[in-house]
């Protein structure tokens, strides 16, 4: 039977576990010069609605070093742009390529072109959810620190789809989550409740102090995400108090890692001291995009 991956909690704490694993052996492989071409003769299909760098090109070149290629398909340049039905272009698509990846708005989408799919369907990121963005983080954690559990992970800024993605990993892994998120930008509250209702360490406030006291991986995203672009100017206002910068920086363990998905808006939600800094993981957490897909595309396609 196929497998998505919608959101993380499509995956069971066993499956994360050996994606990690498994994204490591072939980054160590990579280093290396080794060639692993499992995906000859595949091809992956990607349709972005909105905009990309590091997604795009981790699949893209992900998909060239198992041996496979890919299709971008930008939405305005298929019939999805004429109202052909997602549903039909699911049904078409499996008849051409192996699997698919899209980025869009609604979390519904990925849904719908999951149903009616006999491809795996890899979600690269929706409104409500970024799955890929957070295994990669966890990739990273699980470099610097050895492990991720037993960890204070503190979420500062807006409750999105990377905010939503942690709540999803802590619903399945053993690690605590502060979030701070100024009143009226809360994750979602199904997945908080869900959280909260299986006794998970799942904590939110609007303090971003408490959430980074002690922390050992301190994580922000940007304070208007893609859609939101007329709300900037406004979120500005009610997110400066929840800025990365190296004061509160000083707050969180001193062997703490800062993570961001990018990209960032220096000087906003984070100061160019901390994103360039010794504490950054940014840059490797960027790179591990695409191990970690690597290991996902192996897995789901292999
Ligand atoms: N982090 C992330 O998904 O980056 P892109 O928007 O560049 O793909
Ligand atoms: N929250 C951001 C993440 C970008 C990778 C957005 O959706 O725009």
């Amino acid at each position: 039977m196929k497998r998505d991956l919608l959101t993380i909690l499509d995956l069971d704490k066993a499956e994360i576990l050996n994606l990690l694993r498994r994204a490591l052996e072939l980054k160590e492989g990579h280093r290396q010069g080794h060639n692993h071409m499992p995906l000859l003769g595949k091809t992956l299909a990607m349709i972005f609605d909105k905009p990309s760098t590091r997604t795009r090109v981790s699949f893209e070149a992900g998909m060239a070093q198992l041996g496979g290629s890919t299709i971008y398909l930008s939405r305005t340049d298929t019939q999805l742009s004429r109202q052909e039905p997602i549903a039909d272009t699911a049904r078409v698509l499996s008849r051409y390529v192996d699997g698919v990846v899209i980025r869009t708005y609604e979390q519904q989408m990925v849904e719908e072109m999951s149903r009616h799919s006999s491809i795996p369907v890899i979600n690269g990121l929706t409104d409500t959810h970024h799955p890929c963005q957070v295994l990669s983080d966890l990739l990273t954690i699980q470099e610097r620190f050895g492990r991720v559990t037993d960890l204070k992970v503190a979420w500062l800024g807006d409750g999105n789809n990377m905010a939503n993605s942690w709540i999803t990993a802590a619903l399945r892994l053993d690690f605590a989550l502060y979030l701070a998120c100024p009143r009226g930008y809360e994750p979602d509250a199904a997945l908080l409740a869900q959280a909260h209702g299986r006794g998970r360490a799942v904590y939110l406030s609007d303090d971003p102090d408490r959430a980074v006291q002690d922390a050992e991986v301190i994580n922000t995203d940007v304070w208007a995400s893609m859609g939101q672009e007329s709300e900037a100017q406004e979120r500005r206002q009610q997110f400066a108090r929840f800025q990365v910068n190296a004061e509160r920086l000083q707050q969180a363990k001193p062997e703490a890692i800062v993570l961001h998905c990018l990209p960032a808006h220096r000087g906003e939600e984070i100061t160019d001291a901390v994103l360039d800094g010794p504490q950054s993981a940014a840059w490797d957490q960027a790179e591990n995009r695409l191990h970690l897909q690597k290991a996902l595309l192996e897995w789901l396609m292999g």
